[in-house]
């Protein structure tokens, strides 16, 4: 079999948001560009480790709660990211074994240890895929066979909007998604967002150096609440994200100076 890095669409030599996130979260599917690319930041804004742990228990906690209070059995995860600990749906399937669960990401990488944690599961899928091409995920087979579109979904866009610039319309991708589901359904994000706009600018130009521009720009919190309009934010609102809910897990030591800011609201009706 051709090495990890000899398949198309794979560059070793630039550093990739999920590599990076890998990286973070402890894991060992990350080259050494990643590796640079998180330590630049490190010098940054140390205790960028915690942020992503908080995230991913941040990840943990909503997908419980919108199968355990809301009774959410299908989940489309944009930016899955590289599995991990516990994945969506395998936290969805101890509240609801019969739950759904169709995983969107660009990276090749991502892709092929997604499959492979999923190959025997008819229940899951993974769609590689951009998610500025919604109608193609939306119609994608394994879409279409495992998602009933006259039931509540919820749509996951964690840690993931940040890496949309502004001239592909983060707002109107929501949008668009949300129109094709079902009143009742979920949007569920997280940003990172940063008060000081000089820590914005220097922030987003690390990113968008690390990975040759394939990046989009840390905001502020009042552009991301614009991400819900027209939506119902849930209890308790969009709010650092260490403080959405929190369980009995302790939250990692992490810089407050960019924080992952997000929540999870409903489509009315
Ligand atoms: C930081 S990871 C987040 C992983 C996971 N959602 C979490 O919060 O634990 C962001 C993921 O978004 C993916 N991604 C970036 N741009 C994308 C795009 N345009 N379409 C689909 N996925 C994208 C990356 O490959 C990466 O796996």
């Amino acid at each position: 079999m051709a090495a990890i890095e000899d398949l198309p669409g794979i560059d070793p030599s630039k550093a990739h948001v999920a590599r990076m996130y890998d990286y973070y979260l402890g894991g060992d599917n990350n080259f050494e560009a990643d590796r640079i690319a998180c330590m630049e930041l490190d010098k940054v804004v140390p205790g960028t480790r915690g942020l992503a742990i908080n995230n991913r228990n941040f990840l943990v906690r909503l997908v419980h709660a919108l199968a355990t209070e809301y009774g959410i059995r299908q989940f489309i995860d944009i930016g899955t990211g590289l599995p991990t600990m516990d994945n969506v749906h395998q936290v969805a399937r101890r509240a609801h074994p019969d739950s759904r669960v169709v995983y969107v990401d660009i990276d090749p990488i991502v892709s092929v240890h997604g499959r492979a944690l999923i190959a025997d599961d008819d229940s899951t899928a993974f769609i590689l895929q951009d998610v500025r091409r919604t109608e193609e995920i939306l119609n994608h087979p394994d879409t279409r066979r495992l998602i009933d579109f006259s039931q509540p979904v919820a749509a996951l866009y964690i840690s993931f909007l940040h890496q949309i610039p502004d001239r592909d319309e983060p707002a109107g991708l929501i949008r668009s998604m949300v129109s094709n589901l079902a009143p009742g359904s979920f949007v569920a994000m997280s940003h990172l967002v940063a008060a000081d706009p000089q820590l914005r600018k220097q922030l987003t130009d690390i990113m968008l150096a690390a990975t040759e521009g394939n990046w989009g720009r840390v905001r502020t919190k009042a552009e991301v609440d614009q991400f819900f309009a027209g939506l119902e934010v849930i209890p308790p609102g969009l709010v650092e994200i260490t403080t959405w809910r929190p369980d009995s897990t302790a939250a990692e030591e992490q810089t407050f100076d960019w924080i992952e800011y997000g929540g999870v609201a409903r489509k009315p009706g």
